[in-house]
């Protein structure tokens, strides 16, 4: 009898879809891609854009969940990254970042008390809106021995975490200030909303309301004795407008690494799409049939990428729109015929980037033609 093939262990990710040196054709597929050239060209211009202001730059990496991208930001100037997750975090430090933001509530005694022994490793902060969850905060801080940066998240429009401007955040930021391990560092305000109003007159007016909640609070909080060190908030949509306001000192877009279709939709004062950032992220699909001549049907549906802000962009082929996404099938629509043809692969630009990315071990990297690395999306799936 035959010796069973070897296989995988269950529990081990599938190896990447590509090695260095090969040619991006030779890929296989879905697979996950960063053109190198147009990443570095938008990290660039995130510095270029912000010369001449004094905020710094904390870019989220939710979006890439990657530490090797973490790095690069830092490397350019960045001094630090933000992340959603207690998980994400540990990637991140694991993989040598030394300053996360968690921009966000944690609650639970085990992501607590994980958050906690973070704070050994590296420098962490992260986000209250609750007195609760803040003595429970005080409470892992205390067992381990260690302290923590702690900001208060405030609603400034996008009506999801955080206490309202005013009273509520002094409230909250006097008992940081009381509790030993804690130590008040300022005021999360990010606009989630405003990122993706499609004018920019919409997102002027939504961060103008946003920032003179903020200098409000701000206020109060002096007029009280307390300085918050760190205001941070700001995406890939409004950051210049933060960065402009003399209220944030501090940003943290994610998307503008990648730039995925929806941002691509964003208008600019001219009325055309701004074109500031370059796509960088494709998925790499190939055409797994074509039974009609104006219809090819690749093997990139939506488990492979995320169709929540709207379906993919085809790249490369004139005419050609990804019309519909089931499970394992994308169905693309040929303005003629012979335009793609079976076996060929095409380049798709993700609708949303963050949730694409969390759906792939490993980011192919290349330039040109050229495989030129292979990145592991070390946080990848990294929800708790
Ligand atoms: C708290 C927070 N900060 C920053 C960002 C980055 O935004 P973007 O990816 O739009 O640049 C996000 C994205 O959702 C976020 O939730």
């Amino acid at each position: 009898m035959n010796e069973p093939t070897p296989r995988r262990p269950r529990s081990a990710p599938l190896p990447p879809p590509a090695a260095v040196g090969m040619n991006i054709a030779q890929a296989d597929t879905p697979a996950l891609l960063l053109d190198l050239d147009a990443f570095e060209r938008n990290l660039a211009r995130l510095t270029e854009s912000l010369r001449g202001t004094s905020v710094r730059v904390r870019p989220h990496a939710k979006s890439h969940k990657c530490p090797e991208i973490a790095l690069r930001q830092i490397a350019r100037g960045a001094v630090g990254v933000c992340c959603q997750k207690v998980s994400e975090a540990e990637a991140l430090v694991h993989g040598g970042v030394s300053d996360v933001l968690v921009a966000n509530e944690v609650v639970g005694t085990q992501k607590l008390s994980r958050l906690a022994e973070l704070a050994r490793q590296a420098r962490m902060s992260v986000c209250v809106d609750d007195a609760g969850n803040l003595a429970d905060l005080a409470q892992a801080v205390r067992a381990a021995g260690v302290t923590l940066d702690v900001l208060v998240e405030v609603n400034v429009g996008a009506n999801r975490c955080g206490v309202e401007p005013g009273e509520p955040v002094l409230g909250l930021a006097q008992l940081i200030a009381q509790s030993p391990g804690l130590r008040f560092a300022g005021v999360h305000a990010y606009h989630g909303a405003a990122q993706h109003l499609r004018t920019p007159q919409q997102r002027l007016e939504a961060i103008a309301q946003a920032v003179s909640k903020v200098r409000a609070t701000l206020q109060l909080l002096e007029s009280n004795g307390l300085s918050a060190e760190i205001v941070t908030g700001a995406g890939t949509g409004t950051y210049m407008l933060e960065a402009a306001s003399g209220v944030y000192n501090e940003i943290q877009p994610g998307s503008y690494v990648f730039m995925d279709a929806d941002y691509g939709r964003n208008l600019g004062e001219d009325g055309k799409p701004v074109r500031e950032f370059e796509h960088s992220l494709f998925i790499l699909a190939t055409v797994m049939s074509h039974t009609v001549a104006t219809r090819a049907v690749v093997d990139a549906g939506l488990k492979a990428h995320s169709v929540d802000s709207g379906m993919p962009l085809v790249a490369d082929v004139n005419g050609a729109a990804y019309t519909k996404a089931s499970d394992e099938h994308g169905v693309i629509e040929l303005a003629g015929p012979g335009t793609l043809k079976l076996g060929q692969k095409v380049r798709l630009v993700p609708g949303h980037c963050d949730p694409t990315v969390n759906l792939y071990d490993w980011l192919v990297c290349y330039r040109g033609e050229r495989v030129e690395a292979i990145w592991p999306v070390s946080a990848r799936g990294a929800f708790y």
